[in-house]
């Protein structure tokens, strides 16, 4: 993770979605003229900064309604995630938000949301239901993600979520909804193919380690890959279950143990992790990310964009803070959020580096040395993205994350 390959005076040779050639400029640019010359038309692109693979933001939370500004103030003033869950805030506030929202509502919304993303240079984004949790709400949020397919420049991978949180009419009948999950919800999921993966939040007072592992036993049966959100706030065993059961990612992971570590580093699994959620949980605790690289482990960074636990859009952000609060070195911070992001997608052979046959997904920063991505906290770099070969339009000044919201 810690090698990269850094090319100064570099060009990049694209043919259709595809990256062709990688090399130094006057090299490829006598290759292009002898093209041109057998007749072929080559379109020049002279552009300055840093060319970084297009990020892949491997897990967020990108179709919700309201932000939840009250859960933000009970944090700083000494509530808990869990304390404000109980009391009627957290995820179960955006559950009634986005069942009674409209599609074309949500579309409009997520739309913005990813248009914003792909500004800070994600062009291949995660986005998990679990908003809805009944068949109906959380085959709306999923239609939502099928809708901005192929209607705005970025990829967008949709994971379902419905096991994110009971909900709040079968509170005392939580078989009950795991029932609906594996026998409704999940099948009726994959008999649309609306979503490609399957996502639980494995939590002690959320799901159970045996609750997740039901779940998941049936959506491997239905075809789709395996996520979780692991042992996020206390440790209780989700990231073994994740090695276990062969996931495709472990996510969050500030509470995982000794054990898990070491069950992770001898798995295909990915290690997600979400520093900025730590910190605008304000739990004053990280994943150990340090121990899971040194035991072998592969980790990717992402977001977690949601409007609970981590209302950011900016993966450069993100990276910044898995220097300073991870303690990564920056080419690692670099790889966490390509190559191995895409890992964590199933799609490492495809997107996350500049190099032949790659698809052409790529984010120009204005900076000068490629460190500095991870450096300027808070700040976006980003001046051009293109994805599939075709530069995308992006946003003249900020674009708004709440228009059309009725708080
Ligand atoms: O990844 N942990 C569960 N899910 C989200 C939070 C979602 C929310 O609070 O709305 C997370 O942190
Ligand atoms: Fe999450």
């Amino acid at each position: 993770m810690a090698e990269l390959e850094v090319l100064p005076d570099a060009a990049v040779l694209i043919e259709g979605d595809r990256i062709a050639a990688v090399g130094r400029y006057g090299d490829l640019r006598r290759e292009t003229h002898d093209v041109q010359r057998g007749g072929e038309v080559v379109d020049v692109v002279e552009v300055a900064g840093v060319l970084f693979p297009g990020f892949v933001d491997c897990h967020t939370h990108a179709v919700f309604g309201a932000p939840r500004l009250d859960d933000h103030q009970r944090r700083a003033l000494g509530e808990d995630y869990k304390t404000i869950a109980a009391r009627g805030g957290g995820i179960l506030q955006s559950v009634n938000d986005v069942r009674a929202r409209s599609e074309a509502d949500l579309a409009a919304l997520a739309r913005a949301r990813i248009t914003a993303l792909l500004a800070h240079g994600s062009t291949t984004i995660e986005v998990k239901s679990g908003y809805g949790l009944a068949l109906d709400a959380e085959l709306k949020q999923l239609r939502v993600v099928r809708q901005l397919q192929g209607t705005q420049p970025a990829t967008l991978v949709p994971t379902f979520l419905g096991a994110h949180e009971v909900p709040p009419e079968l509170r005392e009948r939580r078989a009950e909804y795991v029932r609906q999950l594996c026998e409704e919800m999940i099948p009726a999921v994959a008999r649309e193919r609306l979503a490609v993966a399957c996502d639980v939040f494995c939590e002690p007072g959320v799901f159970s380690v045996a609750e997740t592992r039901t779940i998941l036993e049936t959506a491997r049966r239905h075809g789709l890959a395996l996520r979780l959100h692991a042992d996020e706030l206390d440790g209780a065993g989700g990231a073994e279950l994740a090695a276990e059961l062969g996931a495709a990612s472990a996510d969050h992971l500030a509470g995982i143990s000794e054990r898990g570590i070491r069950a992770l580093a001898a798995s295909e699994t990915v290690a997600v992790l979400l520093p900025a959620t730590m910190v605008f949980l304000g739990t004053g605790r990280q994943a150990p990310a340090r121990r899971l690289l040194d035991q072998g482990a592969a980790i990717a960074l992402a977001s977690d964009f949601n409007p609970g636990s981590s209302p950011t859009v900016s993966l450069p952000l993100v990276m910044t803070l898995g220097v300073s609060q991870l303690g990564l070195r920056h080419a690692e911070a670099v790889t966490a959020v390509t190559a191995n992001a895409a890992a964590a997608l199933g799609l490492a052979g495809d997107r996350g580096q500049i190099a032949p046959g790659f698809r052409a997904d790529l984010a120009l920063a204005a900076v000068s040395e490629w460190r500095e991505m991870a450096y300027w906290m808070g700040v976006n770099h980003v001046t051009a993205v293109w994805t599939g070969g075709f530069a995308c339009p992006l946003p003249t000044g900020p674009v708004s994350l709440t228009s059309h919201v009725q708080v």
